[in-house]
């Protein structure tokens, strides 16, 4: 039995699952968080499917043994995997895909963009479930092969970050008049200045808000939600964990209490 006490997972495969925590944060202030981003094997965008698979898997065990209560999968491209991975665990675990895929949904948008990692767009996770919800969205979507792991550094001021961003984003545009754009990876949106510099006409959805909205009425209809008015953020890295500090700073997260190196 879980206990309202209990803490909320969150992986990513590196620090683009603190923009999630920064979202959960705002909305369950009261939550315990513990982290884990897989940053030595990051960019998890570039691999294949049962490389993603086993390099969550062993995240997941993790979580397992500190008594989570649930898993936001705070990674897009791990999120295309959810139906594989709910079997292997215990506790519910929120996709991003699906909260982001939802919210276009919902919002009736005729058209939408898409920049997510190379993989998550080969998957199609997003089309297949905007599609389901509304037939007739044009979705323009576009991989990214390079714009995780230059974030995943932790250096936001590289002219590299605006170069990749125009580039694909232009490309985009070129098939679809589009004026939303989903950043499909969690990394996205701690440089959404950039995007903001390079396209102003664009309204970004960072499906973070969504996904721990998920999460909110998860532990709703669960009776799991802690009571408490202030929760924990402990953060694990397999990579440097300065950058997460870092990044948890600019994010203006509440903490990290703890932040520190441990090997998947
Ligand atoms: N943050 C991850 C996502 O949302 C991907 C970064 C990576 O390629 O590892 O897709």
């Amino acid at each position: 039995m879980y206990q309202n006490s209990y803490p909320i997972g969150v992986i990513d495969s590196g620090v683009g699952g603190l923009t999630v925590v920064r979202q959960l944060q705002r909305l369950l202030p009261g939550e315990d968080i513990i982290y884990f981003g897989d940053s030595a094997n990051c960019p998890y965008g570039n691999r294949s499917a049962d490389e993603i698979f086993a390099l969550t898997l062993k995240m997941l065990r993790f979580l397992e043994q500190q008594q989570v209560k649930c898993v936001a999968i705070a990674c897009n491209t791990i999120s295309t995997l959810v139906e594989r991975l709910r079997p292997e665990c215990p506790f519910p675990l929120v996709s991003i895909v699906e909260a982001g895929a939802d919210y276009v949904v919902q919002e009736k948008l005729p058209r939408v963009g898409l920049i997510a990692t190379e993989f998550t767009v080969s998957t199609g996770a997003y089309e297949a479930r905007i599609h389901a919800g509304n037939p007739d969205c044009v979705v323009s979507a576009k991989g990214s092969p390079k714009l995780a792991a230059l974030i995943d550094k932790g250096d936001f001021n590289q002219s590299a970050i605006d170069e990749e961003i125009t580039e694909q984003v232009d490309i985009i545009l070129a098939r679809e008049p589009v004026e939303d754009l989903i950043l499909g990876c969690t990394h996205f949106p701690i440089v959404a200045d950039n995007f903001h510099r390079c396209f102003p006409q664009l309204r970004l959805i960072d499906p973070a808000e969504q996904q721990a909205l998920a999460v909110k009425n998860l532990l709703v209809y669960r009776k799991l939600s802690n009571p408490q008015t202030r929760g924990y953020l402990k953060i694990n890295t397999s990579g440097d964990p300065e950058v997460f500090a870092a990044v948890a700073k600019l994010l203006e997260l509440h903490g990290p209490d703890e932040c520190g190196t441990l090997a998947l």
